[in-house]
């Protein structure tokens, strides 16, 4: 059987890493997180310890090496060598992150990364501009997206799992700010793709959510 390429898009939480991962699992496709590269820039940012500025994130995405290397169902990513696979998750990261995405040199450079990555095909791969931008050929398009209520929940749920402490109103306002930071950017803005099949996953248990997909992919 062909071997597909598979572009999921939405917005933040709303559940794109956890059923694209199982999605490729049940294809034994590889699941591609683009997410955790903008994560991985927005890391080294702050590594700096100096104020968050465009221009020092120009600077440290310059000659920054980022790799993601996805097995047994976790996305390990590697900055300039060294795992920081947990450290791209933390509420610090997320708040920097679309500052760091809205940037025209990081983008360019992890879109290059992400196209070769997709090249030879069976691959899953989740993010904000996939099917617009990254993968405007990909054989399946799918806009996944939930009420921002739920997102937030799951995104609650996720880090205090991870034995973090957070605060389910802080979450809430922080996606919402992420959302519009992601949508209204100048370059490469979330939009759902006009072949994009919309899955509203508001009230889906994670099982129906994958079968849809499979479905879609059959
Ligand atoms: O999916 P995530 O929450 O881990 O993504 C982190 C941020 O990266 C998100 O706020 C938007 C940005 N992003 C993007 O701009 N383009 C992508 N393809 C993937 C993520």
């Amino acid at each position: 059987m062909k071997k597909l390429v598979v572009a999921i898009d939405g917005p933040a939480g709303a559940g794109k890493s956890t059923v694209a991962k199982r999605a490729a699992q049940a294809l034994g496709y590889t699941y591609i997180d683009t997410g955790a590269m903008y994560r991985a820039v927005a890391w080294k940012t702050l590594r700096r310890h100096a104020p968050v500025t465009d221009a020092l994130i120009l600077d440290v995405v310059r000659d920054i090496d980022v790799r993601l290397s996805y097995h047994d169902g976790v996305t390990h990513v590697f900055v300039d060598g060294e795992e920081a696979t947990d450290e791209i998750r933390t509420p610090e990261v997320s708040h920097i992150v679309s500052q760091v995405a809205a940037l025209g040199p990081v983008r360019e450079k992890m879109v290059d990364l992400q196209r070769a990555m997709a090249k030879e095909g069976g691959v899953l791969m989740d993010g904000r501009d996939i099917a617009t931008h990254v993968l405007p050929n990909a054989d399946v398009k799918i806009f996944l997206t939930a009420s921002i209520e739920e997102r937030a929940k799951r995104r609650y749920l996720e880090l205090k799992d991870k034995g973090m402490d957070v605060d389910l109103a802080g979450i809430q306002v922080d996606i919402a700010a992420r959302d519009k930071a992601d949508s209204e950017r100048t370059i490469s803005p979330l939009v759902r793709a006009e072949d994009a099949v919309l899955l509203d996953t508001t009230g889906l248990s994670i099982d129906e959510v994958v079968e849809r997909i499979l479905g879609l992919c059959r």
